[in-house]
């Protein structure tokens, strides 16, 4: 990858931004989408798929297996890969890279490779906005190890109580694990605090950045933690692919989780040994098309730069964070002002249940999310039974945001016979 001072950054010019994404040019009914779910999945520009298309196309080997031609390549393209996502977030080196199905993949990954390690009377600390991903393999290791499950509560305006940190991470807590970024709240939270906090008592530190990656500037070597999680598909990448970074030593402290092929040293009838990391857990054939793309999702979120992009999912937030509270009894979740939020905004309406919205939105056009974004716990605290939820990415405008406004007045005056 070009170092990223080299880089020559595109200036930000929406109408070009958004050519760059062939889904953008289709419609819904009869309306032109307007694409609100960035954080369920985001679309991907045509260069990150054609970079797929190429490589079933001129390649397509199983890396670090065969003795051919195709088999090499496929695993230069792996070597590639690890290095960009290494280079682009400054982890160690590559072989911090662990290359999984999704960021889901990646928590268990590190989960499942603390099985045995843990006890009863010691801790996990998450908090209570955790997405299920980042909840339920830890309460299967806090089952499985009799461990005890603490949580960071969060204060009023959705944030997370940080000063509650000195008296819930104590000398037998052995996790703490932290979204970067709320997918319902939209929260950025102190990441390095919850890091500092783990590596007082010895803890291992986990950051699920998966709504962080490509929306603003990440650094794996800043935030100082163990373990970072992201999806590929959430930057701009393809579906079924995800990483883990850690450091060396973490790394090493964990066994594999999954078993087979590709992740082993030595094999006998009754016994293996286990291959170096990151190979160790990576057993059996990943999404190669997608690890082949990914370096060219990087290439375009550093076209534009993440501080840059970061800004601008800023100005579109606080547009509509503007927009959508003006309607009468509307209830945003989280924090009011958008320089505490990443790129959504999740929203309650007393007069149209979330599904319903949902619906009504996509009949103009407009796609959101609706249900509880796979935070139930988080939901049920909130005492709502699921919220609505608009994301932003690089294409959207405030032009999106109006659409958005315009179905959510559609869906009240059928809801309320009002407006
Ligand atoms: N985690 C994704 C979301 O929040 C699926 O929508």
């Amino acid at each position: 990858m070009t170092n990223a001072a080299t880089r020559t950054r595109l200036e930000w010019d929406s109408d070009k931004i958004r050519a760059l994404f062939p889904t953008l040019q289709r419609r819904v009914a009869e309306y032109p989408l307007v694409y609100l779910d960035c954080a369920a999945t985001s679309l991907r520009p045509e260069s990150v798929i054609t970079e797929g298309c190429n490589f079933c196309r001129h390649h397509d080997g199983n890396p670090h297996r065969g003795m051919h031609a195709l088999s090499y390549e496929a695993t230069e393209v792996y070597k590639s890969s690890r290095q960009a996502v290494a280079d682009w977030l400054q982890a160690p080196d590559s072989s911090s890279v662990v290359i999984t199905r999704n960021a889901t993949a990646a928590i268990n990954l590190v989960a499942g490779g603390l099985r045995g390690k843990l006890g009863s009377g010691d801790n996990i600390v998450l908090t209570h906005m955790e997405h299920h991903a980042n909840l339920i393999p830890w309460q299967q290791l806090a089952k499985q190890s009799g461990a005890e499950l603490r949580f960071v509560p969060l204060t009023e305006d959705g944030q997370l109580q940080t000063d509650m940190l000195p008296s819930l991470v104590d000398d037998r807590t052995r996790v703490v694990a932290v979204t970067h970024v709320s997918n319902v709240l939209g929260t950025i939270n102190p990441i390095a605090l919850f890091a500092k906090a783990a590596r007082r008592v010895g803890a291992f530190s986990l950051v699920d950045s998966a709504q962080a990656v490509g929306h603003l500037p990440v650094s794996f070597a800043e935030l100082d933690v163990d373990f970072m999680v992201f999806s590929a598909h959430k930057c701009y990448g393809p579906a079924g692919l995800g990483f883990l970074i850690g450091k060396k030593a973490a790394l090493e402290q964990l066994s594999p989780a999954e078993y087979g092929g590709d992740m082993i040293e030595y094999v006998s009838y009754e016994e293996a040994t286990w291959a170096e990391i990151p190979q160790r857990f990576e057993a059996g054939t990943a999404n190669s098309q997608a690890v082949a793309a990914f370096p060219e999702s990087i290439r375009f979120i550093e076209s534009l730069g993440t501080a840059a992009i970061r800004a601008h999912e800023k100005e579109i937030t606080a547009y509509a964070l503007k927009r959508i509270s003006a309607f009468e009894g509307m209830r945003i979740l989280g924090p009011e002002d958008a320089h505490l939020r990443g790129g959504l905004v999740s929203f309650y309406d007393p007069y149209v249940p979330p599904h319903d919205m949902s619906t009504i939105l996509d009949e103009h056009g407009v796609a959101v999310r609706a249900g509880h974004h796979c935070a139930q716990p988080l939901h049920r605290l909130l005492g709502i039974p699921a919220s609505t939820r608009a994301s932003f990415g690089v294409y959207s405008t405030t032009d999106d945001v109006d659409a958005l406004i315009q179905g959510i007045t559609e869906a009240r005056k059928l809801f309320t016979r009002k407006y």
